[in-house]
């Protein structure tokens, strides 16, 4: 690729009269004309920052002032149309509601999947078709006399899934539309059908629709909610819901997910016991002197069943730090995966069960290394026992990083030191985006001596296990998560390290896959090899 600096001089005015400061923005554009050249380049151009400039701003600078050869597309500039979306720094938006950074390279790319027609102009046929497949919009019995009138409550309470703009800035950044759009509509279609589904208005089976084109297959990660210019709950509000009309129709779940309703059942665990729980190996109250702050541990599943290091590391942590910590020997499983595979009345009786296990205790504040099931007690949780009791459960849920920076505030990590080792971060989309946790664990690494913390690109890219698409669709959950291991080997870290035993066991697995010795941590298993270990 060339790399062509253009640069001319501002003309000291922009944007209906306000006057440009001297600082500027640098763009580099990717550039592609099909009728000329063999292949992408960029093109960097030097524009006048404007305190408020958008992506669009820069656009139009380059090309009324620049390069009129520049093709990109726009119509009107307020976030309606959804014509303007592009790749900004890696991330899809839409251009016109999305500010550039003073001081930071922006780097503008057309949006992927789709075929470029020219610069940052694609064509969205492929999308669009599919979605006139699906027929997004009202199936009538009957013509309906005039004036009707439209309750709100008839048609989609919330009013967000009729939001969509049809930018298709999701489909850009969808795991799972990557590696398998074929098998899976994307957010769009789900967002469209959803909305249907919730107007009775409209008599079109779009639960089955949804079903034929993919519903299992959205992992929950939540890229497309980052990337949504209106912001749109797409896993909640639109795939969360189809999936629970699926569970009620009989089209839903999938047989994986059937094999973990049945374990929760019959056990009031997710996973089968193989070794010794670890709730059967410690006492219910470990108790500290001087404490600093009492917790109820939760565990989840897999660090009671499958991971008992993680849960001891967890624990291990917490007392380092003096703090009394409460182990509900009756918790259960938190009914993540329910809630996501669309099991919701099995879910409810979950959440029942795991209040009045931690109630019982009377200690506010709920601790846990699980991103999915931290996820689950702060979202779904208060929602139920509202619904239940009219108000939610009496303790608040944190990560384990998140109360060990925000609660504790802790400034360092005990030595003795652990050896050294280079290591990289995924960020659980759970943790990151479901619980807005996105600093803590780092903060946490950094405190730990001899850690040297090396970015992997697309950190918080998914790695393929979440949503129930692990257990339901292995093939398209290895396919996601192999994408992840190649970024993790890309990094050049010894070790990856995560706050997820979903994400642990996934990324785990896809690096075996490709014959990779990189090693696989919780942030809990470095902290306790700090405190414990010469
Ligand atoms: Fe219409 Fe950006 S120009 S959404």
């Amino acid at each position: 690729m060339s790399d062509a600096v253009r640069e001319k001089a501002g003309s000291g005015v922009f944007r209906g009269g306000l006057a440009v400061t001297e600082e500027k923005i640098v763009a580099k554009i990717l550039r592609y004309d099909p009728t000329q050249d063999e292949q992408h380049r960029y093109e960097t151009y030097r524009v006048p920052y404007v305190p408020g400039m958008n992506v669009l701003d820069v656009l139009n600078y380059v090309y009324e002032n620049l390069d009129p050869s520049l093709a990109y597309r726009w119509n009107c500039r307020a976030g309606q149309c959804g014509s303007c979306a592009v790749i900004l720094n890696g991330k899809p938006c839409a251009a016109c509601r999305t500010m550039v950074t003073k001081g930071k390279t922006a780097t503008i790319a057309p949006l992927i999947q789709f075929p470029v027609l020219k610069d940052l102009v694609v064509d969205v046929k492929r999308g669009t078709n599919r979605l006139a497949s699906v027929r997004p919009y009202l199936e009538r019995a009957k013509v309906q006399p005039r004036p009707e009138i439209i309750k709100q409550d008839e048609v989609d309470p919330s009013g967000e899934l009729r939001k969509c703009l049809e930018c298709w800035a999701c489909i850009s950044t969808c795991p799972a539309v990557a590696e398998a759009w074929q098998d899976f509509a994307g957010p769009t279609i789900m967002t469209k059908l959803a909305r249907f589904r919730l107007d009775n208005r409209d008599v079109e089976d779009r639960v089955k629709l949804a079903f034929l084109e993919g519903l299992y297959n959205c992992t929950t990660c939540r890229q497309c909610v980052e990337v949504c210019p209106k912001s749109i709950n797409i896993p909640e509000k639109a795939i969360e819901k189809l999936r629970a009309y699926a569970v009620d129709s009989a089209l839903g779940p999938l047989e994986g997910h059937i094999t973990v309703a049945k374990y929760v059942q019959d056990t009031g665990k997710s996973v089968q016991k193989m070794t010794t729980p670890f709730l059967e190996q410690v006492p219910e109250v470990i108790d500290t002197s001087n404490p600093v702050d009492e917790v109820i541990f939760f565990t989840g599943c897999l660090a009671d069943y499958r991971l008992q290091q993680v849960a001891f590391n967890v624990l291990e942590t917490l007392k380092r730090n003096r703090v009394k910590v409460y182990i509900p020997k009756d918790q259960q499983c938190c009914a993540s995966p329910l809630f996501r595979i669309g099991m919701l009345k099995l879910a409810e009786e979950q959440v029942k069960k795991n209040v009045k296990a931690m109630e019982r205790f009377g200690v506010d504040t709920v601790v846990t290394g699980c991103a999915g099931c931290g996820l689950t007690l702060r979202r779904n949780f208060p929602e139920v026992m509202r619904r239940i009791r009219g108000e939610p459960q009496r303790f608040s849920t944190y990560d384990l990083t998140e109360y060990l920076v925000r609660i504790l505030g802790i400034e360092k990590v005990a030595p003795p030191a652990p050896k050294p080792l280079k290591v990289t971060y995924h960020e659980p989309c759970h943790l990151g985006r479901g619980q807005g946790v996105f600093k803590d664990p780092l903060e946490v690494l950094g405190l730990i001596p001899k850690l040297e913390l090396v970015e992997m690109r697309d950190y918080d890219r998914c790695c393929g296990a979440g949503g129930g698409v692990r257990s339901g669709q292995r093939p398209l959950a290895m396919a996601i998560g192999r994408r992840k291991a190649e970024l993790i080997m890309e990094s050049g870290a010894e070790a990856c390290v995560t706050e997820c035993p979903f994400c642990y066991i996934q990324i785990k697995d896809v690096l075996n896959m490709l014959g990779s010795d990189i090693k696989t941590y919780y942030v809990a298993d470095l902290l306790a090899e700090s405190y414990t270990k010469p």
